[in-house]
């Protein structure tokens, strides 16, 4: 159990070798409902394409991937680690290798075409000096929290609608100046439209109005209890 915890979060022995973990479309969708990029993205990690093809509904997009495997969506064997200016690119949005998250943001902004850039991180990148003294450092604009877990997966596994972390889109704007705000993301609609086939199936639960009955599967209350049982 304590490898599957670690293993998302970036250090953990299960971890996939490249970090491939799909991010769901409706995670993409939320960012891209909420800020405004212009130009071209450029989604630099961008595995199976699942980012890259929501972001190309807003935007023209540009998609590479280190890995060279038919599952690549775009650009194959483009590592960013060592290519950070290899397009030409106005933002660069995109779900990194955690391990090399700071790394990938840090070389994004030096890229001086690039105006803005966002990427999904845990909540905890927050924290720490470093990361005060990074952010302190870079024009951090906007950070987005998700109320719901969102489902980031192994590539391998299939996708679920529940996840171990706490994810954030972190938004940096080279064109902003004062504090970074924080927002929160409570996308309940955004999420059912993109709900995989994984739904529960229907249980029988009688709205709040309605008494409880033998017919609708629920014993009804007795007489002279003051309170009824909170069906939910
Ligand atoms: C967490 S997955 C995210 C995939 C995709 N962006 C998405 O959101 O569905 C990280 C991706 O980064 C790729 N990757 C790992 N190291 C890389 C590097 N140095 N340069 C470019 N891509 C890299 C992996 O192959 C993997 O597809």
């Amino acid at each position: 159990m304590k490898q599957k915890g670690t293993s998302i979060v970036g250090w953990g022995k299960n971890r996939q070798v490249v970090d491939w973990y799909i991010t769901p479309p409706q995670t993409t969708e939320s960012l891209m409902k909420r800020e405004k990029f212009e130009g071209i993205v450029w989604e630099c990690a961008s595995g199976d394409g699942s980012m890259a093809k929501v972001l190309s509904k807003y935007n023209a997009v540009i998609a590479s991937d280190l890995r060279t495997d038919d599952k690549v969506y775009g650009h194959k064997g483009i590592d960013f680690l060592k290519n950070p200016q290899r397009f030409e690119a106005d933002n660069i949005i995109t779900n990194p290798p955690f391990r090399y998250g700071k790394e990938f943001v840090e070389l994004a902004l030096k890229n001086p075409r690039i105006k803005k850039v966002a990427m999904i991180f845990k909540i905890s990148f927050l924290e720490g000096i470093g990361r005060y003294n990074f952010f302190k450092s870079t024009p951090l604009k906007k950070v987005l929290v998700f109320c719901r877990r969102q489902p980031i997966n192994n590539a391998s596994r299939e996708i679920k609608n529940s996840g171990l972390i706490a994810f954030c889109w972190f938004i940096w704007d080279k064109d902003y100046v004062g504090e970074p705000t924080i927002g929160w993301i409570n996308d309940k609609l955004c999420r059912d439209k993109f709900q995989t086939k994984l739904n529960k199936p229907k249980v029988n639960t009688p709205s709040l109005s309605k008494k409880n009955t033998k017919e609708n599967g629920f014993p009804p209350t007795p007489k002279g209890m003051g309170i009824q049982p909170t069906i939910l």
